[in-house]
Protein backbone atom coordinates (compact mmCIF):
# COMPACT_ATOMS: atom_id res chain seq x y z
CA UNK A 1 0.00 0.00 0.00
CA UNK A 2 1.89 2.62 -1.32
CA UNK A 3 -0.22 5.54 -1.74
CA UNK A 4 -2.67 4.48 1.24
CA UNK A 5 -4.43 8.05 2.32
CA UNK A 6 -3.23 9.34 -1.02
CA UNK A 7 -5.79 11.08 -3.02
CA UNK A 8 -4.68 10.93 -6.67
CA UNK A 9 -6.84 12.52 -10.26
CA UNK A 10 -6.27 10.41 -13.35
CA UNK A 11 -6.89 11.68 -17.09
CA UNK A 12 -7.34 9.50 -20.07
CA UNK A 13 -8.54 6.88 -17.77
CA UNK A 14 -11.46 5.05 -19.57
CA UNK A 15 -8.99 2.85 -21.54
CA UNK A 16 -5.33 1.88 -22.18
CA UNK A 17 -2.22 3.06 -19.91
CA UNK A 18 -4.66 5.80 -18.42
CA UNK A 19 -7.01 2.63 -16.81
CA UNK A 20 -3.98 1.02 -15.96
CA UNK A 21 -2.44 3.69 -13.81
CA UNK A 22 -5.50 4.29 -11.75
CA UNK A 23 -5.83 0.76 -11.05
CA UNK A 24 -2.59 0.68 -10.19
CA UNK A 25 -2.96 3.60 -7.75
CA UNK A 26 -6.16 1.95 -6.35
CA UNK A 27 -4.55 -0.98 -5.85
CA UNK A 28 -1.95 0.76 -3.30
CA UNK A 29 -4.58 2.38 -1.52
CA UNK A 30 -5.60 5.91 -3.13
CA UNK A 31 -8.67 7.35 -3.98
CA UNK A 32 -8.89 7.94 -7.10
CA UNK A 33 -10.56 10.56 -9.55
CA UNK A 34 -10.97 8.75 -12.88
CA UNK A 35 -11.73 11.04 -15.40
CA UNK A 36 -11.81 10.96 -19.25
CA UNK A 37 -13.79 12.80 -22.23
CA UNK A 38 -15.98 9.21 -22.52
CA UNK A 39 -17.76 9.97 -19.18
CA UNK A 40 -19.06 6.10 -19.52
CA UNK A 41 -15.68 4.59 -20.18
CA UNK A 42 -14.40 6.58 -17.02
CA UNK A 43 -17.82 5.79 -15.34
CA UNK A 44 -16.98 1.92 -16.31
CA UNK A 45 -13.27 1.86 -14.82
CA UNK A 46 -14.50 3.84 -11.33
CA UNK A 47 -17.20 1.08 -10.79
CA UNK A 48 -14.43 -2.04 -11.75
CA UNK A 49 -12.15 -0.12 -9.45
CA UNK A 50 -14.79 -0.23 -6.37
CA UNK A 51 -15.79 -3.92 -7.18
CA UNK A 52 -12.80 -4.85 -6.44
CA UNK A 53 -12.16 -3.28 -3.32
CA UNK A 54 -10.24 0.13 -4.03
CA UNK A 55 -11.58 3.55 -3.95
CA UNK A 56 -12.91 5.50 -6.88
CA UNK A 57 -14.87 8.01 -8.23
CA UNK A 58 -15.18 9.65 -11.91
CA UNK A 59 -15.99 13.14 -14.36
CA UNK A 60 -15.88 13.41 -16.98
CA UNK A 61 -13.24 16.07 -17.91
CA UNK A 62 -11.81 16.90 -21.93
CA UNK A 63 -8.36 18.22 -20.69
CA UNK A 64 -8.41 20.69 -23.61
CA UNK A 65 -11.05 22.97 -21.59
CA UNK A 66 -8.86 24.65 -19.28
CA UNK A 67 -11.68 25.44 -17.04
CA UNK A 68 -13.23 21.92 -16.72
CA UNK A 69 -9.67 21.24 -14.73
CA UNK A 70 -10.53 24.03 -12.72
CA UNK A 71 -13.54 22.74 -11.86
CA UNK A 72 -12.31 19.50 -11.37
CA UNK A 73 -9.84 20.12 -9.09
CA UNK A 74 -12.36 22.14 -7.08
CA UNK A 75 -14.57 18.86 -7.14
CA UNK A 76 -11.88 16.89 -5.70
CA UNK A 77 -11.11 18.72 -2.97
CA UNK A 78 -14.56 19.41 -1.80
CA UNK A 79 -14.84 15.45 -1.73
CA UNK A 80 -11.55 13.79 -0.86
CA UNK A 81 -10.15 17.17 0.92
CA UNK A 82 -7.26 17.72 -0.73
CA UNK A 83 -5.31 16.55 -4.36
CA UNK A 84 -1.80 14.72 -3.69
CA UNK A 85 -1.21 13.07 -6.72
CA UNK A 86 -2.08 13.88 -10.61
CA UNK A 87 -1.42 11.84 -14.02
CA UNK A 88 -2.28 13.74 -16.77
CA UNK A 89 -2.10 11.00 -19.01
CA UNK A 90 -4.80 11.83 -21.64
CA UNK A 91 -2.77 12.39 -25.21
CA UNK A 92 -4.12 11.48 -28.82
CA UNK A 93 -1.84 9.94 -31.98
CA UNK A 94 -2.77 10.51 -35.61
CA UNK A 95 -1.95 8.35 -38.76
CA UNK A 96 1.81 9.02 -39.24
CA UNK A 97 2.59 11.34 -42.20
CA UNK A 98 5.56 13.28 -42.93
CA UNK A 99 5.93 16.91 -42.29
CA UNK A 100 5.62 18.07 -45.26
CA UNK A 101 1.97 17.11 -45.73
CA UNK A 102 0.29 17.75 -42.05
CA UNK A 103 -1.97 19.92 -42.32
CA UNK A 104 -2.91 22.99 -39.40
CA UNK A 105 -5.69 20.60 -38.07
CA UNK A 106 -3.34 17.75 -37.70
CA UNK A 107 -0.91 19.73 -35.61
CA UNK A 108 -3.56 21.75 -33.99
CA UNK A 109 -5.32 18.42 -32.75
CA UNK A 110 -2.74 16.93 -31.42
CA UNK A 111 -0.87 19.75 -29.65
CA UNK A 112 -4.31 20.57 -27.96
CA UNK A 113 -4.86 17.30 -25.96
CA UNK A 114 -1.05 16.54 -25.73
CA UNK A 115 0.41 19.57 -24.74
CA UNK A 116 -2.09 22.42 -24.25
CA UNK A 117 -4.45 19.67 -22.31
CA UNK A 118 -1.17 18.92 -19.72
CA UNK A 119 -0.49 22.68 -19.16
CA UNK A 120 -4.30 23.68 -18.30
CA UNK A 121 -3.72 20.62 -16.14
CA UNK A 122 -1.18 21.73 -13.78
CA UNK A 123 -2.01 24.84 -13.95
CA UNK A 124 -5.59 23.65 -12.36
CA UNK A 125 -3.48 21.68 -9.94
CA UNK A 126 -0.16 22.96 -8.46
CA UNK A 127 -2.55 25.58 -6.13
CA UNK A 128 -4.37 22.49 -5.04
CA UNK A 129 -0.98 21.17 -3.96
CA UNK A 130 0.68 23.89 -2.44
CA UNK A 131 -2.85 24.28 -0.35
CA UNK A 132 -2.16 20.34 0.46
CA UNK A 133 1.39 20.82 1.53
CA UNK A 134 2.84 19.20 -1.74
CA UNK A 135 2.46 16.71 -4.21
CA UNK A 136 3.36 14.72 -7.32
CA UNK A 137 2.32 15.59 -11.08
CA UNK A 138 3.11 13.26 -13.58
CA UNK A 139 2.68 12.96 -17.35
CA UNK A 140 3.05 10.30 -19.61
CA UNK A 141 5.67 11.33 -22.32
CA UNK A 142 7.05 8.82 -24.74
CA UNK A 143 10.24 7.65 -26.38
CA UNK A 144 8.81 10.26 -28.99
CA UNK A 145 9.75 12.49 -26.35
CA UNK A 146 13.34 11.52 -26.62
CA UNK A 147 14.14 10.74 -30.22
CA UNK A 148 12.10 11.78 -33.57
CA UNK A 149 9.67 9.18 -35.08
CA UNK A 150 8.87 9.68 -38.94
CA UNK A 151 5.44 10.94 -39.53
CA UNK A 152 4.75 12.30 -36.20
CA UNK A 153 5.75 15.63 -36.07
CA UNK A 154 3.26 17.29 -33.63
CA UNK A 155 3.06 13.76 -31.49
CA UNK A 156 7.20 13.89 -30.75
CA UNK A 157 7.05 18.19 -30.39
CA UNK A 158 4.35 17.83 -27.82
CA UNK A 159 5.95 14.79 -26.28
CA UNK A 160 9.65 16.88 -25.47
CA UNK A 161 7.40 19.59 -24.84
CA UNK A 162 6.00 18.24 -21.46
CA UNK A 163 9.18 16.79 -20.07
CA UNK A 164 10.14 20.62 -20.11
CA UNK A 165 6.63 21.29 -18.49
CA UNK A 166 7.99 18.76 -15.47
CA UNK A 167 11.22 19.92 -15.39
CA UNK A 168 10.44 23.76 -14.94
CA UNK A 169 7.52 22.87 -12.75
CA UNK A 170 10.45 20.60 -10.73
CA UNK A 171 12.03 23.80 -9.90
CA UNK A 172 9.48 26.38 -9.34
CA UNK A 173 7.63 24.35 -6.50
CA UNK A 174 10.33 21.45 -5.22
CA UNK A 175 10.87 23.72 -2.06
CA UNK A 176 6.87 23.18 -1.53
CA UNK A 177 7.36 19.55 -1.27
CA UNK A 178 5.54 19.44 -5.11
CA UNK A 179 7.70 16.96 -7.34
CA UNK A 180 6.99 16.19 -11.20
CA UNK A 181 7.80 13.92 -13.66
CA UNK A 182 7.58 12.39 -16.88
CA UNK A 183 6.86 9.08 -17.79
CA UNK A 184 8.04 7.34 -20.88
CA UNK A 185 6.86 3.95 -22.07
CA UNK A 186 7.85 2.74 -25.44
CA UNK A 187 5.29 0.17 -27.40
CA UNK A 188 2.65 -0.94 -24.53
CA UNK A 189 -0.62 -3.47 -24.98
CA UNK A 190 -2.81 -1.22 -25.35
CA UNK A 191 -4.66 -2.23 -28.36
CA UNK A 192 -3.10 0.50 -30.54
CA UNK A 193 -1.20 -2.22 -32.47
CA UNK A 194 -3.90 -3.81 -33.98
CA UNK A 195 -4.57 -1.35 -36.08
CA UNK A 196 -0.96 -1.51 -37.40
CA UNK A 197 -0.57 -3.14 -40.63
CA UNK A 198 0.72 -7.00 -39.58
CA UNK A 199 4.65 -6.46 -40.79
CA UNK A 200 4.90 -3.24 -38.73
CA UNK A 201 3.00 -5.27 -35.75
CA UNK A 202 5.52 -7.94 -36.11
CA UNK A 203 8.58 -6.16 -35.52
CA UNK A 204 7.24 -4.75 -32.50
CA UNK A 205 8.36 -6.86 -29.53
CA UNK A 206 12.29 -6.62 -31.22
CA UNK A 207 12.33 -3.09 -31.18
CA UNK A 208 12.65 -3.25 -27.08
CA UNK A 209 15.67 -5.08 -25.74
CA UNK A 210 13.64 -7.35 -23.44
CA UNK A 211 12.04 -8.49 -26.79
CA UNK A 212 8.25 -7.74 -26.18
CA UNK A 213 6.25 -5.39 -25.89
CA UNK A 214 5.09 -3.51 -22.51
CA UNK A 215 2.11 -4.59 -20.97
CA UNK A 216 0.26 -1.63 -19.32
CA UNK A 217 0.29 -2.52 -15.58
CA UNK A 218 4.26 -2.15 -16.34
CA UNK A 219 3.33 1.56 -16.98
CA UNK A 220 0.67 1.75 -14.27
CA UNK A 221 2.75 0.31 -10.99
CA UNK A 222 5.46 2.48 -12.42
CA UNK A 223 3.38 5.53 -12.02
CA UNK A 224 2.28 4.45 -8.71
CA UNK A 225 5.82 3.66 -7.37
CA UNK A 226 6.82 7.15 -8.38
CA UNK A 227 4.13 8.83 -6.84
CA UNK A 228 4.91 7.47 -3.54
CA UNK A 229 6.96 8.43 -0.52
CA UNK A 230 9.61 5.60 -2.08
CA UNK A 231 10.31 7.96 -5.08
CA UNK A 232 10.67 11.32 -2.71
CA UNK A 233 14.28 12.41 -4.19
CA UNK A 234 12.63 11.98 -7.69
CA UNK A 235 11.65 15.08 -9.65
CA UNK A 236 12.28 17.08 -12.95
CA UNK A 237 12.80 13.33 -14.31
CA UNK A 238 12.19 11.70 -17.62
CA UNK A 239 11.76 7.89 -16.57
CA UNK A 240 11.76 5.57 -19.11
CA UNK A 241 9.43 2.35 -19.18
CA UNK A 242 10.63 0.93 -22.55
CA UNK A 243 12.47 -2.48 -21.68
CA UNK A 244 15.40 -1.10 -23.16
CA UNK A 245 13.47 0.79 -26.39
CA UNK A 246 16.35 3.53 -25.93
CA UNK A 247 19.24 2.00 -24.77
CA UNK A 248 20.65 1.21 -28.22
N1 LIG B 1 0.17 2.86 -25.80
C1 LIG B 1 1.44 3.13 -25.98
O1 LIG B 1 2.20 2.27 -26.45
C2 LIG B 1 2.01 4.48 -25.59
C3 LIG B 1 3.38 4.68 -25.69
C4 LIG B 1 3.92 5.91 -25.31
C5 LIG B 1 3.09 6.89 -24.82
N2 LIG B 1 1.75 6.69 -24.75
C6 LIG B 1 0.94 7.78 -24.21
O2 LIG B 1 0.12 7.26 -23.18
C7 LIG B 1 -1.07 8.04 -23.06
C8 LIG B 1 -2.25 7.12 -23.10
O3 LIG B 1 -2.23 6.44 -24.35
P1 LIG B 1 -3.02 5.07 -24.59
O4 LIG B 1 -2.19 4.24 -25.49
O5 LIG B 1 -3.51 4.53 -23.31
O6 LIG B 1 -4.25 5.64 -25.47
P2 LIG B 1 -5.76 5.17 -25.55
O7 LIG B 1 -6.25 5.72 -26.83
O8 LIG B 1 -5.88 3.70 -25.28
O9 LIG B 1 -6.45 5.94 -24.34
C9 LIG B 1 -6.48 7.34 -24.32
C10 LIG B 1 -7.66 7.80 -23.51
O10 LIG B 1 -7.62 9.23 -23.52
C11 LIG B 1 -8.94 9.70 -23.75
N3 LIG B 1 -8.90 11.05 -24.35
C12 LIG B 1 -8.64 11.39 -25.64
N4 LIG B 1 -8.74 12.71 -25.78
C13 LIG B 1 -9.05 13.22 -24.56
C14 LIG B 1 -9.30 14.53 -24.06
N5 LIG B 1 -9.27 15.61 -24.86
N6 LIG B 1 -9.61 14.69 -22.76
C15 LIG B 1 -9.66 13.60 -21.93
N7 LIG B 1 -9.47 12.35 -22.35
C16 LIG B 1 -9.15 12.16 -23.65
C17 LIG B 1 -9.60 8.67 -24.64
O11 LIG B 1 -11.02 8.74 -24.56
C18 LIG B 1 -9.01 7.38 -24.08
O12 LIG B 1 -9.82 6.83 -23.05
C19 LIG B 1 -1.01 9.06 -24.19
O13 LIG B 1 -0.51 10.28 -23.70
C20 LIG B 1 -0.03 8.43 -25.17
O14 LIG B 1 0.60 9.38 -25.98
C21 LIG B 1 1.19 5.51 -25.12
Amino acid sequence: MLLKGKVALVTGAAAGLGRAIAESYAREGASVMVTDINAEGAAAVAAAITESGGTATSARLDTTDPQQHMDLVARIESTFGRLDIAANNAGITIPARPTADLSLEDWERVRSVDLDGVFYGVRAQIPAMQRAGGGVILTTSSIAGQRGLWGMLPYSAAKHGVIGMMKTIAWEYGTEGIRALAVGPAFIKTGLEDNMPEDVRAQLPGMHALGRMGEPREVGDTFAWLSSDQASFLTGSYIPVDGGYLAR
